[in-house]
């Protein structure tokens, strides 16, 4: 099986969504392997969207992420990253069908409600800069042969 990285951004947070779109992973048989409720400081920001440096939009994507606490989770399950993505939705929400998370919840794409790891590399690259070893767990589920 496979580790993913999500976040529900500052506006899901505030807007009461953190249980509604944990529950979608869990619903789908993600199981959850780490959890934490944190403000990102603008330097772990700045790590988290290294890839976006050279664009435009970057100081404005540090100080939304910035803004607010959000929720950071690992989930695990057999291609988790995949999985994640296509409920998760397109990063713009009006290309994001309903039913999925950016789809049913998300505006505009400055505020997309959600983050997650686009790639293995990513994944891991993410878990790492926000997680400690420790932090994910590893345990068995009774469900996990019904996956
Ligand atoms: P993440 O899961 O958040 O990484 O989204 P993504 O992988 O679907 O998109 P991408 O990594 O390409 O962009 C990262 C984030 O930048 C997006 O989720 C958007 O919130 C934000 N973003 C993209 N385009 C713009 C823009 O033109 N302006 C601003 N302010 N933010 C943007
Ligand atoms: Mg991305």
């Amino acid at each position: 099986s496979e580790r993913t990285f999500v976040m529900v951004k500052p506006d899901g947070v505030q807007r009461g969504l953190v249980g509604r779109i944990v529950q979608r992973f869990e619903e789908k048989g993600l199981k959850i392997a780490a959890g934490k409720f944190m403000h990102i400081s603008p330097e772990l920001a700045q790590k988290h969207y290294e890839e976006h440096q050279e664009k435009p939009f970057f100081n404005d994507l540090v100080g939304f992420i910035t803004s607010g606490p959000v929720f950071a989770v690992v989930l695990e399950g057999q291609d988790a990253i995949h999985i994640s993505r296509l409920l998760i939705g397109k990063t713009d929400p009006k290309e994001a069908p309903a039913g999925t998370i950016r789809g049913d919840y998300g505006h505009v794409k400055e505020k997309n409600v959600i983050h997650g790891s686009d790639s293995l590399e990513s994944a891991d690259r993410e878990i790492g800069l926000f997680f400690k070893p420790e932090e994910v767990l590893e345990y068995e589920r009774s469900i996990d042969a019904w996956l």
